[in-house]
């Protein structure tokens, strides 16, 4: 599929299938024009109540009358006054589905003649690039019977201020490449626990660092682990016959000596609770457990497409949390790569477990910010629903940052407190920390506990239970792909 740009009035588009914008209350000059030329035919169809312009609604229509159009898809962007960002990608994911179902194989989309929100043409062309590739994901490996693939080959997209087309080009490239770190890392939290192990997540990320020369990989085993004196990624080991695997991701874009942005990412290829076993229906979307390992993959391949001049250290333990005779218990005592002690509380408590050794491991790349990406907490879902994804900081400015980020890419984060009360929450009788902190106030205990692995550097996490993954109905389950997008214009901004 070839995207491509066009600053070309539709008249001059007429080969293509022409996507033009229709609203509750008026027409986009898209369809004004078309409207014209066809001496008044979409009016007389809205009139007729062939489409009122709600958001979504798509009509498909061929043949103009007293046109050369073949191909018209008309698509209701709801209000003229307050098109948002949500309802601009939702106008454009119906299109880009119409398209599919319609067979459609060429198409120039002036969607992008909506007034967003008072945003640039730049922002629109990367958001309509970005939700293309969203909208023609599937994941339909194990099906026998395959969903209907998209048949498009040439799709462009309408540049509605050709001053700006040096800006667009660079977005569309921004966007197909944000595009492309999604539905990889979409694939890796799809898979079944039983294909995506530790040792098939460490491949992966060898096979990713093969396709570009700015990016290496290395992988520790376990016995390389002990040596470092990783007791807390190993106790949570410990329970499962999958070796862990500690993977390290180094993507040179900027300098040599430049100091790295560290991404640490949760790849728990599944989270059974171990010995705190989870009762069955929570255990269902546990799978997803890995998706902050899989957002640090999809970023650095993004990255990497763009050849940002940065540098970027990616971290992941992978580990699988299994119950057992061997398995780690409540009580048990382990010693992180810190020195510090943990008192295991809840064996389900496994995520902070392996992200304070895989923070402890970051300190030798002297990095310049560390954000970890975690499904840390079912308490972040309660906080936050699975709208917005939680963030605390030792660093404010980095917090601002990461906020910003998220919403240019509409992949948002809220920021929670850190205060010295929650992080008393973590006492225990016998070791320096406890693993859990109680009921209330779960996503930021468990942002305390890290934070204590996090002393030597500055440091943001982002804790994306609700956001990474829908885990709701058994037949609504699926990987978002965030926080790629968040991270990856974070990135971006940071390049300058
Ligand atoms: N992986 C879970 C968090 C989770 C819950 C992710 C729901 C996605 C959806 C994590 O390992 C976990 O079990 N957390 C516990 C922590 C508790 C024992 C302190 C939780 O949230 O219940
Ligand atoms: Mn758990
Ligand atoms: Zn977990």
């Amino acid at each position: 599929m070839k995207l491509s740009l066009t600053t070309a009035q539709p008249e001059k588009n007429h080969k293509l299938c022409v996507i033009a914008g229709v609203f509750t209350d008026g027409l986009t000059p898209a369809a004004k024009s078309l409207d014209e030329e066809s001496k008044g035919f979409i009016s007389r169809l809205i009139k007729q109540g062939a489409l009122d312009g709600k958001i979504g609604q798509v009509l498909p229509l061929f043949h103009l009358p007293n046109t050369k159009y073949d191909q018209i898809l008309l698509i209701g962007c709801g209000s003229q006054k307050s098109v948002s960002p949500s309802s601009y990608r939702k106008a454009v994911s119906a299109a880009v589905k119409a398209l599919t179902a319609n067979k459609i194989t060429e198409a120039v989309s002036y969607l992008t003649e909506l007034d967003v929100a008072s945003q640039s043409a730049a922002w629109k062309v990367k958001h309509h690039a970005e939700v293309i590739g969203d909208s023609i994901y599937c994941f339909d490996m194990f099906k026998s019977t395959k969903q209907e693939a998209p048949v498009f080959k040439k799709f462009d997209i309408f540049v509605p201020d050709s001053k700006q087309i040096k800006a667009c080009e660079t977005a569309l490239k921004q966007g197909q490449a944000i595009g492309n770190g999604v539905a990889l890392t979409k694939n890796l939290g799809n898979l079944p626990s039983n294909i995506c192990t530790p040792s098939f997540l460490a491949d992966k990320a060898k096979a990713v660092g093969k396709s570009f020369s700015s990016l290496s990989v290395k992988v520790l085993g376990e016995k390389e682990m002990d040596k470092l004196g990783m007791g807390a990624l190993l106790g949570v080991s410990q329970g499962s016959a999958q070796e862990a695997q500690f993977i390290i991701m180094e993507y040179q874009g900027g300098k040599k000596n430049e100091a790295p942005v560290a991404l640490v990412g949760k790849g728990i290829t599944f989270d059974t609770g171990g010995n705190s076993l989870k009762p069955a229906d929570s255990m269902v979307g546990m799978k997803y457990d890995m998706c902050g390992a899989a957002t640090v993959i999809g970023t650095i391949h993004a990255a990497a497409e763009l050849k940002l001049p940065v540098n970027i250290v990616g971290l992941i333990p992978a580990v699988e949390n299994m119950p057992g005779g061997t398995a780690y218990k409540p009580e048990d005592i382990l010693t992180s790569m810190s020195g510090q002690t943990i008192e295991v509380i809840s064996t389900d408590a496994e995520g902070r477990l392996v992200l304070a050794d895989a923070l402890t491991y970051a300190e030798r790349f002297k990095p310049d910010v560390v954000i970890d990406i975690a499904t840390l907490t079912g308490a972040v879902v309660i906080a936050l629903g699975y709208h917005a994804t939680g963030l605390v900081t030792n660093y404010d400015p980095l917090a601002k940052d990461l906020l910003t980020a998220g919403e240019e890419s509409f992949d948002r984060a809220w920021q929670l407190p850190m205060w010295e009360e929650f992080d008393e929450q973590l006492k225990s009788p016998f070791a320096d920390m406890a693993n859990t902190g109680g009921r209330t106030g779960g996503t930021i205990t468990a942002g305390c506990f890290l934070s204590r692995f996090a002393k030597k550097f500055h440091w943001a996490h982002l804790d994306v239970a609700g956001t990474a993954a829908m885990m709701g109905g058994t037949s609504e389950r699926r990987a978002t792909g965030r926080p790629v997008p968040m991270l990856v214009q974070y990135l971006i901004n940071r390049a300058g």
